[in-house]
């Protein structure tokens, strides 16, 4: 009976197989119009809110400006607030990548919500991009071919300021942060620099992540005396220090400095209380070039909104995946050459140009600068081209 079918069964099996073999082939689910999926898993609540947001609307400047499009591709979002919540990592990764199988997983910005991150990617093989968290493992011992970071690591922009201070002739200082991966291994930095170049850290100084508790803290720092302090504190928590240092009447007696987070994307919301703080970070408002001249001003415009770092490196996640996309026309399953293209770009930034280092994390100058009314002026560049050391990375 069958063989009298027009359609009988053997010719649908030939057929069927034709057309799952052509579906396997490279290009075949985006050529009929797919769109790319893009998971943005980022803080949208608590203190690390802003940053999230700012990371957001610079990536999607970026894309706007390649036409709203990836490799040829429209984009299809889903977003995920991770709270900062480590608790929380692994499951907002996994709905992302095995619920929406995202294509890309682009976020985060606490480094113990990376973790978790870095964990799910390693075992999907999901490309992922950090926009900001600085986990030096994330580059480091747990680095990755598909794991790539367009911010700092917590080393990176802190290991600076140690030598800087120990130039003026600082001596003993007191770091103080929040105890979590990101404060802990920013005061690491800061110490390897110091120490290196001569001075002490007599005392460190914790409270728990997001804690704000700060008055007795400050309270212990007034009867130490050091010469100067340290700290790591970014978002809300950054805002309340530098309110609560001028209150405690520490301003103009203790020298506070910090990795750059402490004064970035707060300037409004803190007033004049943080006039005269001087930082080590990727990015300073007033960069005298075209680029960041052009990007602040469309940021700008779309946003009502003046960027700051976390808007920057956004930004540069946006860049970084349009150099890969562009490489593959938009096939992400090209994983070889999509990697290879995104290794080998050379980032125009607001920042400066950078390039990937072998672990996938930026080589990048970090800047001194100074809160002048309300902009972190650059006052000169502290480290020039400084990479992460990458430790325990066996990639490259
Ligand atoms: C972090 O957790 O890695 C981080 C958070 C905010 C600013 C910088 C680093």
């Amino acid at each position: 009976m069958s063989k009298d079918l027009p359609f009988d069964r053997r010719e649908f099996l030939k057929t069927a197989a034709a057309v799952a073999g052509v579906a396997s082939l490279p290009g075949f689910a985006f050529a009929q119009g797919a769109k790319i999926k893009i998971g943005l898993m980022l803080p949208y609540t608590g203190t690390y809110s802003q940053l999230g947001v700012a990371i957001t609307n610079g990536f999607k400047l970026a894309v706007a400006e390649n036409g709203g499009k990836l490799g040829g591709r429209d984009i299809e979002y889903f977003t995920v607030d991770d709270e900062s919540n480590p608790a929380k990592a692994t499951d907002n990764a996994n709905a992302l990548v095995t619920r929406d199988k995202v294509d890309v997983l682009v976020g985060t910005v606490h480094s113990g919500v990376e973790m978790g991150i870095v964990k799910v990617v390693r075992e999907s093989g999901t490309l992922h991009i950090n926009p900001n968290a600085g986990a030096g493992a994330a580059t480091g011992a747990l680095c990755a071919p598909n794991i790539f970071r367009t911010s700092f690591t917590n080393w990176q922009p802190a290991y600076p300021m140690g030598k800087v201070l120990a130039d003026r002739g600082i001596k003993k200082v007191v770091t103080l942060t929040w105890k979590y991966g990101a404060g802990e291994e920013a005061i690491q930095g800061f110490k390897e620099g110091f120490t290196k170049a001569g001075g002490t850290v007599v005392k460190e100084l914790y409270l728990p992540f997001p804690s704000v508790e700060f008055q007795p803290l400050l309270t212990e720092i007034a009867s130490i005396k050091p010469d100067a302090v340290f700290v790591f504190f970014a978002g809300g928590g950054g805002v309340k220090l530098i309110k609560d240092w001028q209150a405690a009447g520490l301003k103009g007696k203790i020298g506070l400095y910090g990795s750059g987070f402490l004064t970035d994307g707060v300037l409004d919301a803190v007033g004049d209380a943080a006039e005269g703080i001087e930082t080590t970070l990727h990015y300073g408002d007033g960069i005298e070039t075209p680029k960041n001249k052009t990007f602040r001003l469309n940021y700008a415009k779309t946003y009502k909104l003046q960027p700051d770092v976390y808007a920057v490196q956004g930004y540069d996640a946006g860049l970084l995946l349009i150099a890969g996309m562009k490489a593959v026309k938009g096939d992400v399953s090209r994983k070889k050459e999509l990697y290879a293209a995104m290794e080998k770009a050379k980032i125009d930034s607001p920042r400066g140009t950078w390039t990937m280092s072998k672990a996938h994390n930026p080589i990048q100058d970090i800047y001194l600068r100074k809160v002048v009314g309300k902009e972190n002026k650059v006052m000169g560049v502290a480290h020039k081209a400084l990479a992460d050391p990458a430790r325990g990375c066996k990639m490259g």
